[in-house]
């Protein structure tokens, strides 16, 4: 099968959002490369143990006072009283003894950039001084964070630290939040902020902003950087001031402190030193392509060999921490495994002493080990993968994991002998209840692991990590700027990052990081940083809501770093194919698109149905689009490969019978996703989303995610069109065959530009095999053939033309999210992208005395590649 191939990567398309850091490395952290020759590993030292201290970057550049004076806020102390252990924590993080100069730091200041490694207290500590010090009493204090997961979880622990109540330090994220009228500290997204800039530009219900994780270089903390240092000076004029905070880790500072377009003068820098202990360093002898395989061998290596501490181990995303923490958990379970063949009921008590009742894995799993080792009466094959016991007779000493020697290839087996392995996922979609769990203790007398994706490289600090198996690995999404072909590429990290990786391991005490491949790759072939996102991705919907907030010339934006010109360039070119711009001017259609949460083309696609009566499909179609991997291609069951097979077919047919006859089957795979959402939302009135997501392979998160977001939406477009009248049922019944229709014309005037028409077997080239063009396509902005997905219910319709939600590449361009279309609609929807004849004579035009209009007939083409048109009516 041709197209099968292409299906693990594509469901491993989860976005991870690995931003890597980007650390500046200072002379105190210089480390030292060494050859261990009785060992035969290069080992890398942190030599020096830091001390703790706060110092201005006096090198970099002197303190400039602002022009004008700062007024200094009166003194003022708010009382909170903390639990005991609480305070006793709190004094040993290393920004404490800072808190003095820190505040004196912000109340001369406007702007304030506080560098300081990862787990030193930012972002714990940094908004209660401010709490303390009074900039809670009238207006808020809002944090915004890059990721979802550090909002709440920071959210929680701020609360619990302080001893109040979600009520007052709350959170808030695209689809959720805990903010109430009460709310003093508010973390948030910093998509979040940048929605309430846009109605709110002064942001006048905060006292102080501040921006977390910098570092990270996510594309609305640029853009908010760039929009605060503008509103900073204005809030100023106005007599109610607003301070800046920016949070990062020690990296890369310039790109905020000495970038003259972004603060005139040169905010003031503090830096905090976090308490680090040696970390030793590791490399493999050898670079093994199977980095989960090397993860695996190591863990197990570490809980067997090594002395108490926790393990953290880095890979790439949800799949391979999802797998590895299986492994890990078959191989060190937390009961003997004679327990395992004890009656289920018994079972389940012994789980629920050890485990919290909602880790469903963990329950899965166990049910499924019970079933089979029943069925087959013998252990060892519970498994049925590659995995390697580790060899026990190797006997190398202390911590030196060699990985010279061929691991057997034995069948898995729980290792009993060990002390047992608290494993824990950790990565961004994972709930956040489970991911809450990587600060808590493990039972005692278990080791901690947790394996996770680059969540754990910045943004959490896991408690008493001791070994760090880095697989020196990143998920990075990777997209053209000319066609806006997307690909998922698993890479090298950077340096930089690396290296905050291996700092993990010294939170606790000195430390060992094991690096899955050699030196001489990470010299040769590890980048010193990472690419900000906002140079790797489109920024159609950034450049659309500046152009809404009034910044005319988007290209003279003050951006820590700016996007290069072919990108803004191509998003203008899109948002006026579009219409939501006009001539370089926001259209009303431009407006009322920005209003909406979601990429332009989809709030296009809700502006126009509006008109339609069709609103509640468009709605639901929009946020199931909007979500990440809704319906999997792969089951992620362990299972063999015959039962992965008929899963998967099982799903194809359900889906085949989804997509329905006439218009339905035309609305191709969006109609699957409507049906699918539809049929999601019914199962779960009766209590039975989690079987029904299981058995037809939908991502339950996912489901939970698209019913917010049509929520959402609704409100949205209630708050903006009074008299509208949408139905919030989530179970929608499927759309009519009218419906159908309309929806398809709706997904052409939104996603236009994204044409592609059938290759026929005349075009196909000599010496070419015909059938290889079976399911091709030619894209309107693309040379290379695309292909309709292995997945795609129109496989068996081939029609003509189509429009599609995005192209990615794996071994082929694959469209994803495929809809049919009529040629003679292309004038109707994407004029734009139209090239009309005169009127043709022949016909004669023709006035109708009914209508009192003139209709006459035009010919034409469609797009760069001038695809002919069928002969448009016009009036
Ligand atoms: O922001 P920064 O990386 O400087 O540090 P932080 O996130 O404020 O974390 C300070 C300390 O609080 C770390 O040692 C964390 O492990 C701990 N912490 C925790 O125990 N539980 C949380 N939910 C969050 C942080
Ligand atoms: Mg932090």
């Amino acid at each position: 099968n041709s197209d099968s191939d292409s299906n693990e990567s594509d469901t491993e398309s989860e976005k991870e959002s690995e931003t890597r850091e980007e650390p500046e490395i200072s002379k105190e952290n210089e480390k030292v490369l060494t050859y261990d020759e009785g060992n035969d590993i290069v080992v890398m030292e942190q030599k020096t143990e830091l001390p703790i201290e706060i110092k201005e970057d006096q090198q970099q550049k002197p303190k400039v006072k602002q022009a004008e004076p700062v007024p200094r806020k009166p003194a003022v102390y708010v009382d909170v009283i903390r639990k005991e252990d609480i305070q006793k924590a709190r004094l040993k993080l290393p920004i404490l003894a800072e808190e003095q100069q820190i505040m004196e730091t912000i109340n001369e200041n406007f702007v304030v950039i506080l560098a300081g490694e990862t787990g030193s207290g930012k972002t714990t500590q940094v908004p209660q001084f401010l709490y303390e010090a009074g900039f809670a009493l009238k207006k808020q204090i809002g944090v915004t964070e890059p990721r979802r997961v550090a909002a709440i979880s920071m959210s929680r622990r701020v609360a619990e630290e302080m001893n109040l109540s979600t009520r007052e330090v709350s959170y808030l994220i695209r689809f959720e939040g805990n903010v109430t009228d009460d709310t003093k500290i508010k973390f948030m997204t910093d998509g979040v902020l940048l929605k309430e800039v846009q109605s709110d530009f002064l942001l006048s219900k905060y006292s102080v902003i501040i921006l977390d994780e910098a570092h990270e270089r996510s594309v609305y903390t640029d853009i908010l950087i760039g929009l605060l240092s503008r509103i900073v000076p204005l809030r100023h004029k106005k007599g109610d001031p607003l301070k800046l905070i920016v949070m990062s880790a020690t990296l890369r500072l310039e790109d905020f402190t000495i970038n003259q377009r972004l603060f005139k003068n040169p905010p003031a820098v503090i830096k905090v030193n976090a308490r680090q202990y040696p970390v030793t360093i590791h490399f493999n002898k050898r670079t093994n392509e199977n980095y989960l395989k090397e993860a695996f061998n190591k863990a197990v290596k570490i809980n067997t060999k090594l002395p108490d501490g926790g393990i953290l181990i880095f890979v790439t995303g949800q799949q391979e921490v999802n797998s590895l923490v299986r492994k890990l958990r078959k191989t060190f379970p937390l009961r003997h495994k004679s327990k395992l063949l004890e009656k289920d009921e018994e079972m389940k008590n012994e789980r629920d002493a050890n485990y919290t009742s909602d880790d469903e894995d963990i329950e899965n799993d166990l049910k499924k080990t019970l079933k089979k080792s029943k069925k087959l009466k013998i252990i060892p094959q519970i498994d049925l993968d590659d995995y390697s016991v580790p060899d026990d007779t190797e006997n190398n000493s202390d911590t030196d994991l060699s990985d010279s020697e061929e691991d057997s290839q034995a069948p898995l087996l729980p290792i009993t002998n060990a002390q047992p392995l608290w494993t824990l996922p950790l990565y961004s979609l994972l709930p956040s209840h489970k991911q809450q769990k990587v600060f808590e203790a493990p039972p005692p007398g278990c080791r901690l692991c947790v394996v996770s994706t680059n969540v754990a490289e910045t943004s959490l600090t896991i408690p008493n990590v001791k070994y760090v198996v880095d697989s020196g690995k990143t998920k990075v999404k990777m997209y053209d700027k000319v066609t806006g072909v997307t690909s998922y590429v698993v890479d090298w990290t950077s340096k930089a990052s690396a290296d905050q990786r291996a700092g993990r391991a010294g939170r606790l005490g000195p430390g060992h990081c094991y690096r899955l491949y050699s030196s001489a790759v990470f010299n040769d072939t590890f980048q010193l940083f990472s690419i900000p996102e906002i140079q790797q991705k489109p920024v159609d919907d950034l450049y659309l809501q500046m152009k809404c907030m009034n910044i005319d010339k988007v290209v003279n934006f003050p951006f820590p770093t700016a996007p290069d010109l072919l990108q803004l360039k191509s998003a203008e070119a899109r948002l006026e194919t579009l219409g939501a711009l006009k001539g370089g001017e926001v259209t009303a259609l431009g407006r009322a698109v920005s209003k909406f949460p979601v990429l332009p083309r989809y709030g296009k696609m809700l502006a126009l149905s509006h008109q339609q009566d069709l609103l509640a499909y468009t709605i639901c179609l929009v946020a199931a689009l909007s979500v990440q991997e809704v319906l999997l291609e792969v089951p992620i069951l362990q299972t063999s490969p015959e039962e992965k097979k008929q899963i998967r077919q099982k799903w194809s047919a359900t889906r085949r019978q989804w997509a329905g006859q006439g218009n339905s089957l035309f609305l191709g795979d969006n109609m699957v996703l409507l049906k699918a959402v539809g049929a999601a939302e019914y199962a779960n009135s009766q209590g039975k989303l989690e079987t029904f997501c299981a058995e037809n392979g939908l991502r339950q998160k996912a489901v939970v995610e698209i019913r917010k977001l049509r929520q959402q939406l609704t409100t949205v477009i209630k708050n903006n069109v009074p008299e509208s009248e949408v139905i919030v049922d989530p179970k929608l019944p499927p759309p009519t065959d009218l419906q159908a229709k309309l929806l398809r014309q709706i997904l052409l005037a939104g996603m236009g530009d994204q044409v592609a028409k059938k290759i026929s077997p005349e075009e196909v080239k000599e010496g070419e095999d015909k059938a290889k063009f079976k399911y091709a396509y030619h894209a309107n902005n693309m040379e290379e053939p695309v292909f309709l997905h292995q997945g795609s219910v129109l496989k068996k319709t081939l029609p003509e033309f189509v429009v599609y939600q995005e192209i990615y590449e794996t071994n082929k361009m694959y469209m994803r999210g495929v809809t049919a279309i009529e040629p003679e609609w292309l004038a109707t929807y994407v004029p734009s992208m139209c090239n009309l004849s005169e009127p043709l004579l022949t016909p004669e035009p023709w006035y109708n005395p009914r209508t009192g209009k003139v209709h006459c007939t035009v010919s034409g083409t469609f797009g760069p590649q001038a695809w002919p048109l069928p002969n448009i009516e016009i009036v």
